[in-house]
């Protein structure tokens, strides 16, 4: 049996934990081409906010009825493909399920042999590419410049602050509280943390950065996105890696009061996801594997048991209460086997 987290109805004016529904079924049988997987880990994402809508945004919203859309990692319990044995590990989007049924075409196979599989959903994950490509291909950092990453303790921001540190850069972070500030500076290394939930941040930057931010990778738009703005340097980056402030409401976002500080001082704004990136994936695996395995890099995990626990994981990235990257470890007594 399998055991799925459909969404009933797209997210209109109810909270988001209204809408999810555990069914049992099955495993059905695999036609030509086909694999079946047992599901260990479900990634849990900020972007997973924008899916349950039914607005446009980077790939289509899940349709009501459907096993809610999620990354994964999964061993494969039976083949009807050439390219898969069972024993392989897989990822891909397999959903918020303890078991399914992909095309060949669906999933990826991933080297255990080169470390734990849920790994392939945080630091070697889309996670660790998103930090690597945002910040790497798009900040670009040099050497003595100044970076400022926002959501900075969390999944993506705390590799994207690392990669700009081993860059030579100066790396402040934005976190929510004391112990993610403190896990800042002592644990990544960074050279200062600012504490938005408690400080100004405005005026801490003006105290840290007297002489202009040179990039800002933002993961978190609203105030923090406007404090930036106006203290970038003349022909500054600024990543644009999400908007998590403003996902409880999208219908209702905020965009930049201070925009026009872009045209002022000549900054360079630029938005991406993976889909641009996807035919480099290898070049960020081999960036990541190495600093993971050398202890240059350090990324922490947070992980919720069972899958019910999507609505509680998907409140946590919203309000903070997350301590790296959010994981749901799939119980397999939920899919019986
Ligand atoms: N462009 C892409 O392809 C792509 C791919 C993956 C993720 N992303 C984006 O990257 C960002 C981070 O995602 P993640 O998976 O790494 O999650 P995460 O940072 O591990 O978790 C989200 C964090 O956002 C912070 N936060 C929540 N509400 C906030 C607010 N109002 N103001 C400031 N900070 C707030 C919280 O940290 P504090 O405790 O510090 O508040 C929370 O822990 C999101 O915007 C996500 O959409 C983009």
């Amino acid at each position: 049996m399998m055991t799925q987290i459909r969404m009933s109805e797209y997210l209109v004016d109810r909270p988001a934990r209204e809408i999810w529904q555990t069914t049992h079924d099955p495993v059905p049988e695999l036609t030509d081409g086909q694999v079946a997987a047992r599901i260990d880990y479900v990634s849990i994402d900020p972007g997973m906010t924008m899916w349950i809508t039914d607005k446009r945004s980077y790939m289509p919203p899940v349709r009501p009825g459907d096993v809610m859309r999620a990354f994964g990692v999964a061993e494969i319990i039976e083949s009807r493909s050439d390219n898969f044995a069972v024993g392989d590990w897989v990822t891909g989007f397999l959903g918020v399920q303890s078991h399914g049924v992909f095309n060949e075409r669906e999933v990826r196979k991933i080297p255990v042999d080169l470390a734990a599989p849920e790994l392939f959903l945080s630091g070697l994950g889309m996670t660790g590419y998103t930090a690597y490509f945002g910040m790497m291909d798009i900040g670009r950092p040099e050497a003595e410049e100044t970076v400022v990453v926002s959501a900075a303790s969390g999944a993506v921001g705390s590799i994207a602050a690392q990669l700009a540190k081993k860059a030579g850069a100066r790396v402040i972070g934005i976190a929510g509280g004391a112990n993610k500030c403190r896990y800042l500076t002592e644990t990544l290394g960074l050279d200062a943390a600012i504490d938005y939930k408690s400080e100004d941040v405005g005026a801490r930057l003006d105290a840290l950065v007297p002489n202009h931010i040179d990039i800002y990778y933002d993961n978190v738009g609203g105030p923090i996105l406007d404090a930036a703005l106006t203290r970038m340097r003349y022909r500054g980056r600024i990543v644009v890696c999400g908007a998590v402030s403003q996902y409880e409401n999208m219908a209702a976002a905020q965009g930049p009061k201070n925009y026009m500080e872009i045209v002022t001082q000549s900054i360079k704004m630029q938005g991406f996801t993976m889909r641009d990136y996807m035919h480099r994936v290898p070049e960020a695996i081999q960036v990541l594997a190495a600093g993971l395995g050398d202890g240059s890099l350090v990324c922490r995990q947070h992980v919720l048991d069972g899958l019910e626990s999507l609505a509680d994981g998907l409140e946590m990235l919203l309000s903070g209460a997350n301590q790296g990257k959010l994981l749901i470890r799939v119980a397999h007594e939920e899919g019986h086997s």
